[in-house]
């Protein structure tokens, strides 16, 4: 293994955080962007927290770019590769981590745009950002892409997280899948999947938050909720070159949590 003498876990390297504006993409993109790398920021409607991402990075010393682009969008997908390949010269990190939840019960739910919207953002915008970045990836022949699936997708099932855990298991099969197409040129595909984390996403609960974080640290063999920086640490290894031989893996970032279904291996 050659060891590097700059400074940075990614030194040199140039990353894309998608939903890097707030919560786990935000603490994942400012991780980055300490240890070296060249950040675009991803958002899609706050502009305000991307430029604020942005702003932290560059008092860092570093650099980086806001990037507005509705990952559920093919077309907008395509533009935000291109768009960081334009801003920095290349790509080597793709984190797939924009998304959101819908709380909703599936055998009732009215509006079931809700399940789609979940599938485009979650599924289809990890694919297609898989797809048109690993093209860049493979012409350098290096890559890391980090996809942020949930332990809902492996198994936990919380009320009325139903369809937003389909959204989120099928990401650990794409990590599989992309893992064994991307691995021959030197691109590693792996998951995180995080528990409880005090983000916007847990925060959205409102007045149930309190009892619902509670209710999960309990569950956890820390007795406690997660950190968008516990995750964010996680997801800068993975994307360094300390994780080189590892690729195709969903890592479990929860606290040691004990209420996976267990209905199937
Ligand atoms: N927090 C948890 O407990 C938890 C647990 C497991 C998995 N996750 C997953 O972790 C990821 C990050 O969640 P978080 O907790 O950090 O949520 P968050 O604090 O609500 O942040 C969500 C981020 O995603 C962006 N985003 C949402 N929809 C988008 C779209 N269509 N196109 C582009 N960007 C979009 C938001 O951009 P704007 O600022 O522009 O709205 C924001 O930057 C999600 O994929 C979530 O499913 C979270």
């Amino acid at each position: 293994m050659a060891y590097s003498a700059m400074p940075g876990m990614v030194a040199g390297r140039i990353a894309l955080v998608t939903g890097g504006s707030r919560g786990i993409g935000r603490a994942t993109a400012l991780a980055l962007g300490r240890e070296g790398a060249k950040v675009a920021v991803n958002y899609s409607k706050n502009r305000s927290a991307a430029d604020e991402v942005v702003a932290e990075i560059r008092s860092l010393g570093g650099d980086a770019v806001a990037l507005q682009a509705n990952v559920g969008d093919r077309a907008q997908v395509k533009h935000m590769v291109e768009e960081t390949v334009s801003a920095f010269g290349k790509i080597d990190i793709l984190v797939n981590n924009a998304g959101f939840v819908y709380r909703v019960d599936a055998m009732n739910m009215e509006d079931e745009n809700q399940f789609e919207e979940m599938m485009d953002v979650h599924m289809r915008g990890t694919f297609y950002a898989s797809k048109d970045a690993g093209k860049h990836m493979v012409g350098q022949k290096y890559g890391r892409i980090i996809n942020v699936s949930s332990v809902s997708g492996i198994g936990t099932a919380s009320a009325n997280t139903t369809p937003y855990a389909i959204s989120k298991g099928g990401l650990i099969i794409m990590t599989k899948r992309f893992a064994q197409e991307l691995g021959p040129y030197g691109v590693t595909v792996n998951a995180v999947a995080p528990g409880f984390i005090r983000t916007d996403f847990t925060l959205s609960l409102g007045k149930e938050y309190e009892v619902k974080a509670e209710a999960a640290a309990g569950l956890t063999a820390l007795r406690r909720i997660g950190m968008p920086e516990e995750v964010a640490e996680l997801i800068l290894f993975l994307a360094s070159d300390s994780a080189s031989f590892i690729t195709g893996q969903t890592i479990t970032i929860d606290g040691g949590r004990r209420d996976t279904l267990s209905m199937s291996a």
